[in-house]
């Protein structure tokens, strides 16, 4: 079983322990907001691979999530995370309270404009400063030499590398592609929510990458064009209840007119009443 601190003092304690004890020891840190899927397994490998030692932390973290958003009911099952950190021989796992985290909840705000601010950040006002607020946090209690993130959240990963260069934290930030299930759905913690009905419905989003790269392979470079392919065929799918957007942008996040390999094609779309996002970043491959 890893060991399991519930106290920034105690984790703290460890990390200067083990610095201590060993010469150059690299820490790897994988955050994470628990009930673990294949898609952290990724992350913890990684890490494992490249680390020392491998420090995962589980935290619903509540600043990053809007009023009636799914804070309450976002799915929680510790030990079940504790035995999927013990099989893939993570060391630590942190795991501390809401009071431990925010004895005084912040008022120190983070924004960084022109990303913070659009796609997710539109939809979900608030939800990249307690992300920041959170990543910050936990960089300045385990002090990990690398960090990793999941693609999945590509607007996140983003937002934290920019952080992280902005403010010159030392830790190397490492993306890693985004895991799907067999059938296409990308791997979300989330996807509890849906009934097999909803969830035969969600993989529409990855057909319409297919579709849209298809697309882009036959010579079509109009994003206007692909973002209006991919559009229509989520809203023929029943359960496609809403669509939050549809963007084609650079690596960077900035929208594109004329589409090129490298592109990333961004979604956020209601499966009845849950709320999923994905990304695909475009290519000539075929998949
Ligand atoms: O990606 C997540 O699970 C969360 O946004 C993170 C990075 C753990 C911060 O709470």
């Amino acid at each position: 079983m890893p060991r399991l601190f519930r106290r920034i003092k105690e984790i703290r304690g460890f990390i200067r322990d083990v610095k201590c004890e060993g010469n150059n020891v690299s820490v790897g840190f994988v955050p994470t907001m628990g009930y673990l899927h294949k898609g952290h397994m990724e992350l913890i490998k990684l890490s494992k691979l490249q680390n020392d030692i491998t420090v995962v932390s589980i935290y619903v973290n509540p600043l990053q999530f809007g009023a009636g958003e799914d804070f309450d009911r976002y799915p929680r099952d510790l030990d079940r995370d504790l035995e999927l950190c013990a099989e893939a021989g993570v060391d630590v796992v942190f795991a501390p309270s809401d009071e431990e985290m925010y004895q005084e909840l912040p008022i120190t705000k983070i924004e960084i404009p022109g990303l913070t601010d659009k796609l997710e950040g539109l939809y979900r006002p608030g939800h990249f400063n307690g992300v920041a607020i959170v990543v910050l946090k936990l960089f300045n209690i385990v002090q990990p030499t690398r960090a990793y993130f999941g693609e999945k959240d590509y607007q996140q990963l983003k937002v934290v590398e920019r952080l992280v260069k902005d403010l010159s934290i030392p830790v190397e930030i490492i993306p890693v592609p985004t895991v799907r299930e067999e059938d296409g759905l990308a791997c979300s913690s989330r996807n509890v929510y849906l009934s097999p009905e909803e969830r035969q419905s969600a993989l529409a989003i990855y057909k319409s990458f297919l579709l849209a790269q298809k697309l882009f392979q036959g010579g079509n470079t109009e994003a206007a064009l692909l973002k209006q392919a991919i559009r229509e065929f989520l809203l023929k799918h029943p359960h496609v209840s809403k669509i939050d957007y549809v963007e084609i942008t650079d690596e960077n996040l900035n929208p594109v007119n004329e589409v090129k390999e490298g592109d990333r094609i961004l979604v956020a779309v209601y499966v009845g009443n849950t709320r999923l996002i994905d990304n695909w970043r475009i290519s000539h491959e075929e998949v």
